[in-house]
């Protein structure tokens, strides 16, 4: 009877080791829900400006946003629009029509703080007429490697859900140019400290290509639904860190699929208060908002500091990353059910034949 007790435990070893709850994948868990000043804070100041920056900032942002567009001549400058005239003012030869026709010189003749007093007149002040496009490089000379940023590539409009889309005109190299000039790559690849988001896989792509340590969000135009950009997280997983929806496309099936791919997910353009609380209560792991301020007011104590945000979200993805598709033991961190389960068939089998023999 002793043999067959001893069979009877390697087998129960072995079914136990070989259940599917024994083994699971990682997901992404445990960041912190970061704060990202969508174009600065752009339902309080003029968007893209050095004053929408500074008010974001001070407004609890974890992170400030750039849109980038190239001038004719080659210079990065921090415009969302391919045309000037939704948020310009002044000569119509220098600011109307695409960006991208504009030497740098003639971009500058450009007011883009006046726009927002005229729509905006309860937070209109006198200081925000005559405000320049900054370029990219004086937002990097201003804030340095002290906040983080949150840059998107917009080398030409992208037609929704239009993968195919040249990622054209240099922008990607001029941007990893600057940000190596600025001391920037290596806190965004270690610490998440600029996350690069772009509409166009191409251009995520591009990056990815020329350095694959660097942080990228793909994200999904609104004309998406939460299909599509469910089918689509397995291909972004290959590039990306994160993925940023419309906030309309987010439901709990969405959140939880981004994060089996260990992909953040950061939803826009968040405005209201219980927008905020829902998009939490979902579980994502930041928003663009044009209210900081309203963001930090909702989360409360749980409000990360910018730098820390950034820091621990790098840590939580990694973390994810190092175990996905990997079976972890419940019972350890070591990988050994394989070896074990041999061991036990083997040893079983043995003492099989020697029961066999005896009877
Ligand atoms: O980049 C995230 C969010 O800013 C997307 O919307 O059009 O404001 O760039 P958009
Ligand atoms: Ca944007």
């Amino acid at each position: 009877m002793r043999y067959p007790n001893v069979l009877t435990m390697l087998f129960g070893l072995l079914a136990v080791l070989c259940l599917p709850g024994a083994a699971q994948a990682a997901e992404l868990e445990g960041g912190p829900v970061v704060n990202v000043g969508h174009r600065g804070t752009a339902g309080l100041a003029p968007e893209h400006t050095i004053a929408s920056y500074d008010l974001a900032l001070e407004n609890g942002a974890d992170y400030i946003e750039q849109d980038l567009r190239m001038t004719s001549d080659g210079v990065l400058v921090v415009v969302h629009d391919e045309d000037l005239d939704r948020t310009t003012r002044g000569p119509a030869e220098n600011c109307t029509g695409p960006v991208g026709e504009k030497t740098l010189e003639q971009v500058k003749t450009c007011d883009v703080g006046s726009f927002f007093n005229e729509r905006y007149p309860d937070f209109a002040r006198e200081e925000y007429e005559g405000l320049k496009i900054p370029t990219l490089e004086e937002v990097f000379r201003r804030y340095g490697t002290e906040t983080n940023y949150y840059i998107e590539t917009r080398s030409a409009e992208a037609p929704p859900g239009n993968p195919g889309i040249d990622a054209s005109s240099g922008m990607e190299e001029e941007l990893l140019r600057l940000m190596d000039e600025y001391g920037l790559s290596e806190p965004a690849a270690g610490s998440w400290r600029v996350l690069i988001q772009s509409f166009v896989p191409a251009s995520l792509e591009e990056i990815h290509a020329k350095d694959p340590s660097l942080p990228l969000v793909q994200l999904y135009s609104d004309e998406e639904t939460g299909e599509t950009i469910g089918a689509d997280l397995e291909a972004a997983g290959g590039y990306a860190v994160g993925v940023g929806p419309s906030m309309d496309d987010v439901d709990r099936g969405l959140v939880e699929a981004a994060h089996a791919e260990c992909l953040a997910i950061h939803p826009y353009t968040l405005l209201e208060e219980p927008d905020m609380r829902k998009m939490i209560d979902l579980g994502v792991d930041g928003m663009f908002t044009d209210f900081p301020n309203r963001l930090e007011g909702v989360l409360g104590e749980e409000a990360a500091d910018g730098n820390s945000a950034a820091v621990e979200s790098a840590e939580a993805s990694r973390a994810c990353l190092s175990g996905a598709g990997a079976e972890v033991p419940a019972t350890g961190g070591i990988p050994l059910l394989p070896y074990a389960a041999l061991g036990a068939l083997l040893l079983s089998l043995g003492l099989l034949v020697a029961t066999v023999r005896r009877a």
